[in-house]
């Protein structure tokens, strides 16, 4: 077979090797490392990975682009499985207000953050949307993030802004490298308009809202915010049920600031995943290990949020729920596109080994997504979705934080991202 495209002499191959599905437990330290690796590529798959050279049923020729990996780690295309990219305006004025003590549900209770996000999402055109979510998804490709998720919910009630978000998404999903994979996340917060009844507005997303962006194939998930003075528990329970009648697979952010019980409704829905979980109970965290929901933690948030509290990543690990780890890009509680200053603080804020913070970005993500079966991994078959870091191993790229480790990227089998 013809190899279009080889990169050789890997310092470090950090392959992900494994069963095809998200890794808990000790199976969460598994990465399949290979010294002075190879990998070749036919198109857009994997044809071969190993040690060395390349066995001689693969051929190369004069138009076969070979890479050097000296010196470098190269692990599959990472994953952000949980980001709010597409959004209008930008939100850097609650930084003072935080700073002089105001907090993220105060200034949402007050008709701020999500709010306001949503009425600078209203106002702007499907071609500002773009823009702005294409330079974000720049950044992210950039810092070597191949696939990424995108929630709608600035729409507050305004079902055609989150029709506006999600048609941005299936634009850039066409127009970019980057994979993304939508979910509609119409349950954000409550409109002013439903305050006083925010059971109306939940018969509606019911009603009208999901089986629309189901019939019409708009999105993959459907996500809700479970937290004090937003969804409570037995509206979200509403309205991922009705998400799986409609065929939308229900994910929920879950105990991200208040203990309400999210974690233990992600397992009793069968969520694929429950993300943030800071404020996560023993209980909530036992029952998901047994229904095999995936945590999604989101350690920007944590560390931008300034509470002092963070997910408890080894306990779940202990108990054998696998963890992902994501950016959660937003405009309020995560402005930052950096994944790779996510693994970082998922290693010194949730205390992940650098072992268990790749899986994190690569196999458990993938398996958030439901795509554990074409990406997350460097396998014979899969996608050849790949990023060549300029760093001698793996630690060194967690240790050696702030910057941006990424020499290329490789999407699809071709070089999509290159340094300078
Ligand atoms: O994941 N918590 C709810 N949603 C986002 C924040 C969105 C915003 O503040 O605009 C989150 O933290
Ligand atoms: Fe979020």
């Amino acid at each position: 077979m013809k190899a279009t495209l080889v990169i050789e002499n890997i310092e470090n191959l950090i392959t992900i090797k494994g069963e095809n599905k998200a890794r808990a437990g000790s199976q969460q330290s598994e990465i399949g490392l290979i010294k002075n690796g190879i990998i070749a590529v036919n198109n857009d798959k994997i044809i071969y990975v190993g040690e060395g050279g390349l066995p001689n049923n693969i051929k190369t020729d004069n138009n076969t682009i070979i890479l050097n990996g000296k010196g470098k780690t190269v692990t599959p295309g990472l994953i952000d499985p949980h980001t709010h990219l597409i959004h209008g305006g930008s939100r850097e004025n609650e930084l003072s207000m935080k700073l002089k003590g105001k907090d993220y549900l105060e200034i949402l209770s007050a008709g701020g953050g999500i709010h306001s996000t949503a009425k600078a999402t209203e106002n702007a055109t499907l071609d500002e949307l773009y823009q702005k979510a294409e330079k974000s998804l720049n950044i992210m490709l950039s810092f070597g993030v191949t696939t990424v998720e995108a929630k709608s919910g600035y729409g507050i009630g305004s079902f055609n802004t989150e029709l506006k978000q999600i048609e941005v998404a299936n634009l850039l999903n066409k127009n970019h490298p980057v994979d993304l994979i939508s979910t509609f996340m119409g349950a954000h917060a409550i409109p002013d308009e439903y305050k006083d009844n925010p059971d109306l507005f939940v018969d509606k997303l019911i009603d009208d809202m999901i089986p629309y962006i189901a019939e019409n194939k708009l999105a993959k998930f459907c996500d809700v915010f479970c937290e004090e003075g937003v969804f409570t528990v037995d509206q979200s329970r509403r309205i991922l049920n009705a998400a799986k009648t409609n065929r939308l697979i229900p994910k929920v952010h879950a105990d991200e600031i208040v203990s309400l019980g999210g974690a233990e409704l992600a397992a009793e829905v069968g969520c694929i995943s429950a993300e943030h979980l800071i404020a996560a109970s023993d209980q909530g965290i036992k029952d998901m290990a047994e229904k095999g929901v995936i945590a999604v933690l989101l350690p920007g948030t944590s560390f931008n949020l300034q509470k002092g509290t963070a997910a408890r990543a080894r306990k779940m690990i202990e108990e054998n729920v696998p963890v992902a780890i994501s950016t959660d890009y937003n405009p309020g509680s995560c402005p930052s596109e950096n994944l790779q200053l996510m693994m970082t603080l998922a290693s010194l804020t949730l205390r992940m080994m650098p072992e268990e913070v790749i899986v994190g970005v690569t196999i458990n993500a993938a398996a958030a997504l439901g795509l554990e079966k074409e990406v997350g991994s460097l396998e014979i078959g899969k996608k050849a979705d790949i990023a060549i870091f300029d760093a001698p191993n793996l630690d060194y790229m967690i240790y050696h934080f702030g910057i941006n480790h990424t020499e290329k990227v490789i999407k699809n089998g071709k070089v999509v991202y290159e340094r300078n």
